[in-house]
């Protein structure tokens, strides 16, 4: 089965063609950093209309990448949600426009159960049932896959997103956008025990997470202690960066046990950071549970995931008709 996957939900224009839902023939990421780094964030406006400007190409080497005409596909699959409304619309829009006029079935899929499927697409893909933590710019989030395609929503932030964090800790301290591969390279010559950030602790044991204190006092931390040195820069980030690690891992190994569930997919863009990927992994295996990561390039934003994600969707016998509209606030669980 050949499957042509589109994404557009924020700052990444991607799209890529999938084999029997597991071999990547082509990946295709025209990432739109550079455009919003003089803001220290997405813009939605000026993010929908670099989509529309890139995402013909993006396809169409998609397609010459894999040696694939679309009267070649099986099927193709879109990012419906969650994500801006503008960015969405504009991958939906082609990925109808090309399921039309090739004839081809299309399925929407959820941006989350997209970052859970990059899972899949590694070495050694997971078993049902798992939990996944989705750790993204956007979201942050544990999830019970039950079974293929059933997901029960865990545990998720109250406040911020963890990558949203990482990039207004990153801002705050001058150190550009996107803010997690910029605090990663930072702390690397910090020290992590230098400043004790607060950890929040639920006062009703929810597994639910929350990093705006842990930003807060780094704001605070700057404004009392500024202009810092590179030095007094680097230990702020090692110890925010430790912080948010300290509260995924508790939480999430917290919630596997109390499930007994013992397969945890990690993805999202923030598990790209190597301090989180080391850090769970060690715990992980210190309390028997099997870690799945994706490598990096699959846990930030692709259109394999996407695919993957929809492969199994149309496998399953879904079929998108042309009233499939974007859905900015699409939740995952049912
Ligand atoms: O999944 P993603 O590519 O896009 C969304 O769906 O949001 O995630 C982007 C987020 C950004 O906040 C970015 O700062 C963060 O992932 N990120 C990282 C790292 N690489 C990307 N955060 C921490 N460490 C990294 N190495
Ligand atoms: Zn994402």
């Amino acid at each position: 089965m050949l499957v042509l996957g589109i994404e557009s939900s924020c700052d990444d224009t991607a799209a890529a063609v999938l084999a029997d839902g597991r071999r990547t023939l082509s990946s295709v990421v025209a990432s739109q950093d550079l455009l919003h780094a003089p803001y220290g964030g997405v813009v939605p406006e000026l993010a929908s209309r670099r989509h529309l400007e890139v995402i013909v190409p993006v396809v169409e080497k998609a397609l010459a990448d894999a040696a694939v005409k679309l009267a070649d596909l099986d099927g193709l699959a879109v990012t419906r949600g969650p994500g801006l409304v503008g960015s969405l619309l504009v991958g939906c829009a082609l990925a109808k426009s090309l399921a039309y006029v090739a004839g081809k079935p299309l399925a929407g899929v959820n941006h989350l159960e997209g970052h859970i499927y990059a899972a899949f697409l590694a070495d050694d893909p997971p078993a049902h049932p798992f939990l996944a933590l989705v750790v993204s710019g956007g979201h942050t989030a544990l999830y019970h896959a039950q079974a293929p395609l059933r997901y029960a929503l865990v545990g998720q932030t109250r406040d911020d997103a963890a990558g949203e964090a990482f990039d207004k800790v990153a801002k705050l301290l001058g150190l550009g956008f996107p803010g997690g591969p910029a605090i990663e390279r930072t702390a690397a010559a910090g020290d992590a025990r230098a400043i004790a950030f607060p950890l929040a602790q639920m006062t009703d044991q929810a597994p639910d997470f929350s990093f705006s204190g842990i930003k807060t006092a780094a704001s605070l931390h700057v404004k009392r202690h500024g202009p810092l040195s590179p030095r007094q820069v680097a230990d702020v980030a090692a110890s925010f960066q430790a912080a948010v690690v300290k509260m995924l891992v508790r939480k999430t190994v917290k919630a596997s046990l109390r499930l007994g569930v013992k397969r945890v997919v990690l993805t999202g863009g923030v598990a790209a950071n190597t301090a989180l990927r080391a850090a769970l992994s060690a715990e992980a295996a210190e309390h028997g549970i099997a870690l799945h990561v994706p490598p990096p390039r699959l846990c930030t934003d692709n259109a394999a995931m996407i695919a993957a994600a929809g492969t199994a969707r149309l496998a399953a016998g879904e079929r998108a008709d042309l009233t499939l509209n974007a859905i900015p606030d699409w939740s995952l669980s049912t």
